[in-house]
This record gives C-alpha cells, sequence and structure tokens, in this order.
C-alpha cells in the first residue's frame, strides 16, 4: 500500500542547486521541459516560473503520491503541465504517448524526498518505524521485507556490498539471516548497527544498508542507465539535460554516460583505427560535478551529498 502524502504531517522538501538547475538548462519563456522528477514539485515551479509566458512542463514521478503532491502544489500552473506516473525508464514512450518532443530540457534529481523519507509508512528511513516496503511505485512486486528475509545470505551481502558499498556487507548479511524473520525498518536498523564495530560515527551505521536495500528494490541503477540515453533521444538540438545525483554509484554512471556521449570515438584504447563508428551527441557543460556551497548546505543538510552534472545536445542530423 503507499501511503497518502499529508503535507502536513511531513517536513517538507527543499530542493537543491535550484538556481544551478535553472542556469544549466538555460530555461527560456516559451519552451517545452521534462522534469523526470518531479517529488513535490519544487524545481518545477523553478521551471515553470522561469518558462513563463508559455513555457511547458512534463512531469513524471514513479509515486503516485508525488504525482498527486505535485497537482496541489502547481495547481496555479495546471494549464502548462502535464504529470504522468511512471518510471524515467520509459521516458521515451512517454514523451511519444505526450507528443511532447523535442524537448529543450530534461531534468533529474535522483533518489528519494524529504516527503518519502518522512512519512510512516513507506519504510525508506531508519528513523521512522514503519514495515519494510521502499517501493517508489505500489505495482512493484519486490519489496525490502522479501530482500531481508528471503535472499540467500551470499546474495544479501552483494546487495548490501554492491548498492551501499559498505564493507562490513558479510557481517551485516550473516546478522540479518540470523535474526530472521525481521518486520521493521528500526529493527533492521538495530541489528545493522550491532554489525558494525564502533567507531564510524559519521553516519548512522545503517545509512548504507538502507541506501542499498532502496537501491534493489526500486532497480534504481539500471533505471538511471536506461534514462539517460533516452533523455538525450529527446532532447533537440542544443537542448539540455541536467542531473542531480546523491551517491557515488548514481554520478559514476551519469559521469561516464556524458564522457561516453560527448567522444567521437569510443574505441578501446588498444584498437589503433576507429571501428565503432559512434558520433559523439552531447557537449558536457560540467568539467566537475557543480556541488552546493556553503550557504547551501548549512540552510539543507540534504544538499550536502548533491552533485550536478549538465550537458547540451549537438546538433541533431535529420535523415
Ligand atoms: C529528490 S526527489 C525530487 C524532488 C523534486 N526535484 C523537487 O524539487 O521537489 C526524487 C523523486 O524522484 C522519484 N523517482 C526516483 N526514481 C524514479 C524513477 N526511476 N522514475 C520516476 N521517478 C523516480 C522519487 O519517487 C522522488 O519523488
Amino acid at each position: 500500500m503507499v501511503a497518502v502524502l499529508s503535507p502536513n504531517a511531513i517536513p517538507s522538501h527543499t530542493p537543491v542547486l535550484t538556481e544551478e538547475v535553472i542556469s544549466f538548462l538555460a530555461v527560456q519563456p516559451g519552451r517545452r521541459y521534462v522534469d523526470c522528477t518531479i517529488g513535490p514539485g519544487g524545481h518545477s515551479r523553478a521551471i515553470l516560473d522561469a518558462s513563463a509566458p508559455g513555457g511547458v512542463l512534463l512531469g513524471l514521478d514513479a509515486d503516485p503520491a508525488a504525482i498527486e503532491l505535485a497537482s496541489e502544489a502547481l495547481s496555479d500552473f495546471a494549464g502548462s503541465i502535464r504529470l504522468v506516473n511512471g518510471n524515467f525508464r520509459d521516458l521515451r514512450d512517454v514523451c511519444n504517448r505526450y507528443e511532447f518532443e523535442p524537448v529543450h530540457g530534461v531534468l533529474f534529481d535522483l533518489g528519494v524526498s524529504s516527503l518519502q523519507l518522512g512519512s510512516a509508512d513507506r519504510g525508506f528511513s531508519f528513523q521512522t518505524e514503519a514495515p519494510l516496503d521502499m517501493r517508489f511505485g505500489p505495482d512493484q512486486a519486490l519489496t525490502a521485507a522479501e530482500i531481508v528475509n528471503e535472499y540467500s545470505d551470499t546474495d544479501l551481502s552483494n546487495v548490501i556490498w554492491q548498492y551501499g558499498e559498505e564493507r562490513a556487507s558479510r557481517r551485516i548479511a550473516r546478522r540479518i539471516v540470523a535474526a530472521r524473520p525481521i518486520s521493521t525498518t528500526t529493527e533492521l536498523a538495530r541489528i545493522v548497527a550491532k554489525a558494525i564495530p564502533g567507531g564510524r560515527k559519521r553516519i548512522h551505521p545503517a545509512t548504507r544498508t538502507f541506501q542499498a536495500l532502496r537501491i534493489a528494490v526500486n532497480d534504481e541503477l539500471t533505471a538511471i542507465a536506461e534514462a539517460l540515453d533516452q533523455a538525450r533521444d529527446v532532447l533537440g538540438s542544443g537542448g539540455r539535460m541536467v542531473v542531480i545525483s546523491f551517491h557515488s554509484l548514481e554520478d559514476r554512471i551519469v559521469k561516464q554516460f556524458m564522457q561516453r556521449e560527448s567522444r567521437d570515438c569510443i574505441c578501446p584504447p588498444e584498437i589503433p583505427v576507429c571501428s565503432c563508428d559512434h558520433k559523439a551527441t552531447l557537449k558536457v557543460l560540467t568539467k566537475r560535478p557543480v556541488k552546493p556551497g556553503d550557504a547551501e548546505v548549512s540552510t539543507n543538510p540534504r544538499s550536502r551529498s548533491a552533485r550536478l552534472r549538465a550537458a547540451e545536445r549537438l546538433p541533431v542530423e535529420v535523415d
């Protein structure tokens, strides 16, 4: 079941790097934008403000509760937005279906919103007692409970290592298997904390394990890899894509994608003569990822791990 998010009950979500998003998207009046992760609509509002008059926006989110919130929050722009509950891994089909292309800008602000984290029965946070769910949408089959209670010791350890980059993954997996069945987030957080020796106090000991479970439940890294190609495809010549990631696994995918798509040849270095026929499709606009400044981090601590990368679509060849 997906919780209905009541705006009164949960902390609000402050969008990160908003000025940078607007600047790298080069938002202009009358243009067409896609927000692939609309959440409660913070970035979308800024895009709609900057693209008025005449700007239009298609907002996508895998979470139906986020779509409901965005619809309320952006009701003053109702005539300029189209909201779609869906996964951004289907971006090309969605743009096609709504005849929304070519577009001038595509934004991804990855991960979860503060509203999802604070929502009492979604299971995203180890700080809130909730069933082990972590799905973005109610139609997804896999839940965190299934991974935690049914995966083999080895598979569980692999998930925690691969998606959480957690050095203690084996020990954590063993403890989890020994403690089964585990039904809530706080119960899991206690078990994980006991598996990690003291001293590593910079982040809560369960942070990496929870990140790993969420990524696995929502198949997040595959979705990003699939969506980036599609974002490039729906952009018209000179259109911009902006991606904000919150951990190194996401950022690596974005960085490698932009590096590859900005090169005319992607043959391995040992091949003397190019045989790949690859043509650059993007110009990278951010040599290094853009990070929030101290002022933003102090007012919005969630922004501290944000990394923004941007690229511009090179002229699209028409056959
Ligand atoms: C950090 S929030 C976005 C907040 C938004 N930019 C704002 O300013 O209010 C990320 C959102 O992306 C959604 N999301 C994550 N992965 C997704 C995917 N593969 N497809 C569609 N939406 C996704 C989440 O449900 C969440 O609502």
